[in-house]
Formats: structure tokens, C-alpha cells, sequence
């Protein structure tokens, strides 16, 4: 661990507060932040006032050392610092145009579409490009897998990783999985992934789903606000561990159908508001034929746009690759004609979903749970 990390090296600090919280599993400044004054006071039995000092002291400390932002920062130092943002390429040119580069670090992206829309394959394709050089779009980076379905499939890492030409037992290296059995094993594995994700260097943590488990256990209203509580633990940590870590964060969501919605598209993601207001992206997939929609629902600074992709060998894919048989072969597309054609397509295959996510839009980004 880095030296300046240790919970001692804060003022007031000593033997016993530093024993009663690596007792709680908090075992630097950094997990300090991450869980923040009512978990630390909750898990270590010490009064609220103190644990707020002891985490105002680690913020303070983290900013001292440049690892965290100031309180108070101007907008042109902001500005600078976005610039320098870590962002993931998707190896493809219709999401990294959609997510205007790739899927940025000290951010939750929320993926949520019906089953088979590709949230799984984003997730996979996403584990191998974090770990690509710089040049080549990734943050040279490992990945922490969390699998609640149990989907993840190294068979298919070791695919991608051929089809980017990596060597696929490196790239199987430097993805940590861990698979979820229950809500609370999903959260215990976050709210103990500090080391690990200092060990492995990590760019990139996946909740792969963030919401099944707990949809699975808290059924029917009466348990709705106990699941909501406990689902926005698990995302507000999420977002916590990125921004603290410096790390990309992707969860995603089923969307279930509603059988009361006969217009337009009548799916939503079900983790309702929870998840839709802690992420800074929020992206929605769709099938179209054999080919993909993915969407910009919410997003700060990006417009809300579509594009279109595919699934293939290498993961997600542009569409046009689908269309070539042997896939060295990498045409070159002028940039322009190529938005052009896509925007044709855009219009062309999936004009009514385009009208009927525009009609109904708050189906889709609204929960009424
Ligand atoms: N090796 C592959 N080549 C092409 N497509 C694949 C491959 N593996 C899986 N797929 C496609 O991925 C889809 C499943 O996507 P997935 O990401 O698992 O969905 P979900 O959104 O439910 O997580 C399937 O329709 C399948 O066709
Ligand atoms: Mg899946």
C-alpha cells in the first residue's frame, strides 16, 4: 500500500481507531472515502461526529496529495482536468462516437435493455479493451468482473482478446471475477475491493447485473423501499469506488416488460430511480433484427443520439463489419460519409422506434415504482 494511505498517517489517528476500523474491513484512507462517515460509524460502533472528523480528515488528506479533486475548484481547472479524463474505447466507431470516445473513468455507466440486447457482450468487449495500451484506447488497465447471473464466460474474453490480436491468457489475467450469489455477497465484494482493486491496478469494475439480485430477493411492494435502500447503497458505493479509484464504472439492467404500457415501447429499467439518478450515463440497448440500437438517454453533456451496432466474434462490433466475411480486411471510411450512412440507417431500419421512444420517452426513463 502506499505509504501516505495508511489510516495512521492521519492526525488523530492511533493504534486503536486504526485496529477498530481494519477490524471493519476498512483498511486505508482511500476505503475511508469510499464508505463515508454513517457506514464507517455504523460498521465500527464509534459516534457519528467522529467518524465525519476522521473522514473529513482522509478527503483533506487525499486532496493534500492531489489524489482527489478540491472542495472548491474553478470551472477552467475543471476544464483541464476533464480533458485528461481516462476513457475506454468500445473498439468500435458507433459507441465510441455515441459515448463521445469511450466510457469515461470517475463515472457510472448504466447499460439497461431487454434480455439478449447485448449487455453482456458490451461488458466482456469492454474487460479487453480497458486493458489495450493508450494508443490503442484503453487505460493498459485490469478489470474487476462482478457476476450476479453467472454469464461471464472467459471463452468468450479469449475471443475478443484473438479477435483485437492479444494475447488471450494475459487478458484472462487481468480480469478479476467475482461471481454474486445474494444481494448482500454483491455488496460485501464492493465494499471490499479496495486492495484489489489497488493490487490490479483497475480501470474498469462491471456489475453484471447490478439489479437481479435484489430484485430476485425483495419481491412485491411491501419489501420495494427495503430493496431501493439497499440498491442505492451498492450504486452510491459503485460511484464512490470510481471516482475515488479513478476507475470506469458499468452496471447493468434488465428492463422488464409492462404489461399497463400498450404504446410504444414497453419495457423500463428496473431499477428504477435508484440506479437512473446515481449514473452519469445512462445508455439503453435494443434489439433491431440482427443488428443493435444503442441510445444516449441521460447524459450531462452528450446529446441524446442513437446509433447503431452489432454483436459479433470480436464483441460489440460496427454494423458493417457483420456485413464483411473475413475480418482483416479494415476499410477505411471517411468519417463523414460514414455518419451520413449511418444516420441512413438510422432512419431507414429503425424510424419507429426513434418516434416511439421520442412519444414515450418517460416510459423509459422514469420508474413510477
Ligand atoms: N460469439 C458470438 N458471436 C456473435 N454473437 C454472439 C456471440 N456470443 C453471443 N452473441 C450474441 O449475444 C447475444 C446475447 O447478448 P447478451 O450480452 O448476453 O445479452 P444481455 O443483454 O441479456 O446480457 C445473443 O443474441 C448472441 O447472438
Ligand atoms: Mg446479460
Amino acid at each position: 500500500m502506499v505509504e501516505d494511505l495508511r489510516l495512521d498517517s492521519l492526525e488523530g489517528v492511533g493504534p486503536v481507531t486504526t485496529r477498530k476500523l481494519s477490524d471493519a474491513g476498512v483498511h486505508n484512507i482511500m476505503d475511508l472515502i469510499v464508505r463515508g462517515p454513517v457506514d464507517i460509524a455504523e460498521i465500527t460502533g464509534m459516534e457519528k461526529d467522529t467518524a465525519e472528523k476522521i473522514v473529513n480528515k482522509a478527503r483533506k488528506h487525499l486532496v493534500e496529495n492531489g489524489l482527489l479533486a478540491k472542495d472548491f475548484i474553478s470551472a477552467s481547472e475543471l476544464y483541464k482536468t476533464r480533458q485528461s479524463i481516462g476513457k475506454i474505447s468500445t473498439g468500435t466507431n458507433c459507441l465510441d462516437t455515441l459515448f463521445d470516445g469511450g466510457v469515461e473513468t470517475r463515472a457510472l455507466t448504466e447499460v439497461y435493455g431487454e434480455f439478449g440486447c447485448g449487455k453482456t457482450q458490451f461488458a466482456h468487449t469492454m474487460s479487453v479493451m480497458v486493458q489495450k495500451s493508450k494508443e490503442e484506447g484503453g487505460l493498459e488497465g485490469g478489470v474487476l468482473y462482478i457476476d450476479t447471473e453467472g454469464t461471464f464466460r472467459p471463452e468468450r474474453i479469449v475471443q475478443i482478446a484473438q479477435a483485437h490480436d492479444m494475447d488471450p491468457e494475459k487478458v484472462l489475467d487481468r480480469i478479476i471475477v467475482a461471481r454474486a450469489y445474494n444481494s448482500a455477497h454483491q455488496v460485501l465484494i464492493l465494499e471490499e475491493a479496495g486492495a484489489i482493486i489497488e493490487q490490479n491496478n483497475v480501470k474498469l469494475i462491471v456489475a453484471d447485473s447490478a439489479v437481479g439480485l435484489f430484485r430476485a430477493e425483495y419481491l412485491g411492494r411491501g419489501t420495494l423501499s427495503v430493496r431501493q435502500q439497499k440498491l442505492n447503497h451498492f450504486v452510491h458505493l459503485l460511484v464512490r469506488i470510481a471516482e475515488t479509484y479513478d476507475c470506469a464504472a458499468i452496471a447493468t439492467n434488465q428492463v422488464m416488460a409492462s404489461p399497463d404500457v400498450f404504446f410504444g415501447d414497453p419495457t423500463r429499467p428496473i431499477g428504477g430511480n435508484v440506479v437512473a439518478h446515481t449514473s452519469t450515463y445512462r445508455i439503453y440497448f435494443k434489439k433491431s433484427g440482427k443488428k443493435r440500437i444503442a441510445r444516449m438517454v441521460d447524459s450531462p453533456h452528450h446529446p441524446e443520439e442513437e446509433v447503431i451496432f452489432a454483436l459479433g466474434e470480436a464483441g460489440v462490433i460496427d454494423p458493417e463489419e457483420t456485413d464483411k466475411k473475413p475480418k482483416k480486411a479494415t476499410k477505411k471510411v471517411d468519417k463523414k460519409t460514414k455518419g451520413s450512412e449511418v444516420e441512413a440507417k438510422v432512419e431507414d431500419e429503425v424510424e419507429d422506434t426513434v418516434e416511439l421512444l421520442e412519444d414515450h420517452g418517460a416510459d423509459i426513463t422514469s420508474d413510477d415504482f
